[in-house]
């Protein structure tokens, strides 16, 4: 198994990309940690891996709370003695607003997908240090590598930060034995909060970018993920892993 007896907190990991990524690094040995605001799918969630004799449990966690990553890691270590793995994957959407200089989402969009992440960095990579090494995984987006002028610019700003806050800590965290990587996806599934790029014409239009000629699925994200996190990975650190069918090569 890619991740035995690792401990893993995968934030926003009740849906989506983050749900797939919970279900795969359960069974490929991982402790996890689903923290999400979503509390009675979080928890659905973890009761269905632990039915399966897979490890996992659920800890309520909003990223824009410092109190609430404080409680989610003391969570952690007091139910399985470390942590290994963070995968800061919880997310809004920047394509329901159709008010694009709207202030309050711009505050929003920084708040849970940029200072997110910021935090999860923070309370996380002292747990690491104790344990010696570590692996941690931003999911960005294309939106972090190319901009979209009809979604709110906040989405592209937060996304474009998540890429150069793993370059920061990548080199910051790397005397530590610390990995740290963003990973880039393309047009996915739409998010809970997807607006615009919900929309099947939108989605169609966007899709001709695509030279694989598909939209992905969340687990191609989450194998991206694993891989990070993995053994495998060990002297990838500051990359960013593009699974985007090929959308930002072209
Ligand atoms: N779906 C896409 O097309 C796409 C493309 C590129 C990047 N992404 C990114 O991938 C990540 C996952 O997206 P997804 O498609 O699985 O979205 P999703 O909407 O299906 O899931 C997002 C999860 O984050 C949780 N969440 C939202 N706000 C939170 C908060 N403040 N604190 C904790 N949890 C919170 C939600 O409850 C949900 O479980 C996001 O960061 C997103 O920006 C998505």
């Amino acid at each position: 198994m890619r991740l035995a007896d690792k401990v893993a907190i995968i934030t926003g990991g009740a849906h989506g990309m983050g749900k797939s990524t919970c279900e795969i690094f359960a069974r490929e040995g991982a402790k996890v940690v689903i923290a999400d605001v979503d509390d009675k799918a979080g928890q659905e969630l973890a009761q269905q891996l632990t039915s399966q004799n897979l490890t996992a449990m659920f800890h309520h966690l909003d990223v824009t709370s410092e109190a609430d990553w404080a409680a989610t890691v003391k969570a952690a270590v007091d139910a399985y003695g470390k942590l290994d793995c963070l995968v800061n994957n919880a997310g809004i959407s920047g394509s329901a607003i159709d008010d694009l200089d709207d202030t309050e989402m711009w505050n929003r969009l920084m708040a849970i997908n940029s200072t997110g992440p910021f935090y999860g960095i923070k309370y996380c990579a002292p747990e690491m240090k104790k344990v010696g090494a570590g692996a941690i995984v931003n999911i960005s987006s294309i939106s972090g590598i190319v901009g979209q002028g009809f979604i709110h610019p906040g989405y592209n700003a937060s996304k474009g930060s998540v890429r150069l806050l793993t370059k920061q800590a990548a080199s910051r965290f790397g005397p530590d034995n610390i990995r740290v990587n963003s990973v880039h996806p393309g047009l996915m599934p739409p998010m809970r909060t997807s607006g615009k790029t919900a929309d099947p014409v939108t989605r169609a239009k966007m899709l001709k970018r695509v030279p694989l000629g598909r939209n992905g699925e969340v687990w191609e994200v989450a194998n991206a993920t694993l891989f990070l996190c993995s053994d495998e990975a060990s002297y990838i650190t500051g990359a960013e892993l593009h699974v985007d069918g090929g959308h930002c090569a072209v």
